[in-house]
């Protein structure tokens, strides 16, 4: 088994034909739900967008958007670029996201984009990235998270079982040595983020949020 950081690079080109196998639209249509509500954003911080795909719709919608777009893949930001217009105002990061928030450049947002991203991460690094996010915004600023869950109820077993296939998958695909998902709720309401919208899909397998600054 690998050790140090992940390596997605390896996955970066087929990652979207693998998601599609696996679950078929389900995490696209998770991650677009909130976009309408995006229109009119000035300056984005995207952690870990992966192919693209989303970042492309971002741009598409709001022609005039800044964007830093953060991956520790240099071959998914590749990626990020070839699908964005080519005079998109991007910017691409190859680094870990806590990192680049440790010594990046210090720019204001008004929005955060995190889907799939945050289950990447241990609980103590979703808490620090949320802390280290907060100073970085402006008030109003808000924060669109998409993620795995576990529901109560019936699906509980069955989405346990896909969350740790996934885990797994991942662990032999990339050497990601994370095993659960973090409890985010706890780390962004405790660097003062307040949940203002949320969509359950998938048989509440798939969480999409939205969370507001101040
Ligand atoms: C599971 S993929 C999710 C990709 C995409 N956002 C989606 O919705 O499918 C996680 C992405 O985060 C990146 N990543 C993982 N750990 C990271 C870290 N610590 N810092 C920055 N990027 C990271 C990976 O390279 C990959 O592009």
């Amino acid at each position: 088994m690998r050790t140090g950081p992940p390596h997605f690079d390896f996955i970066a080109r087929p990652y979207r034909w693998l998601e599609y196998l696996t679950v078929g639209l389900a995490l696209e249509r998770s991650r677009l739900h909130f976009l309408p509500v995006l229109r009119g954003r000035t300056s984005a911080l995207v952690l870990g967008d992966g192919d693209g795909r989303f970042l492309a719709r971002l741009f598409a919608l709001n022609p005039a958007l800044q964007a830093d777009a953060v991956d520790i893949s240099p071959v998914m930001l590749r990626l990020v670029r070839h699908r964005c217009p080519p005079d998109a105002a991007l910017r691409t990061h190859p680094a870990d996201a806590l990192i680049f928030l440790a010594e990046g450049p210090r720019v204001e947002y008004d929005l955060v984009i995190t889907h799939f991203f945050l289950d990447c991460l241990t609980q103590a690094q979703v808490a620090r990235l949320a802390k280290a996010i907060a100073p970085r915004l402006v008030p109003g600023a808000l924060w669109v998270v998409t993620d795995f869950t576990i529901p109560s109820g019936a699906m509980r077993l069955p989405a346990t079982l896909l969350v740790r296939f996934l885990y797994l998958a991942f662990r032999i695909l990339t050497g990601l040595r994370i095993s659960r998902l973090p409890d985010h709720h706890a780390a962004l309401q405790a660097a003062g983020f307040c949940r203002i919208s949320e969509h359950s899909s998938l048989f509440g397998i798939l969480a999409s949020e939205v969370w507001q600054w101040n």
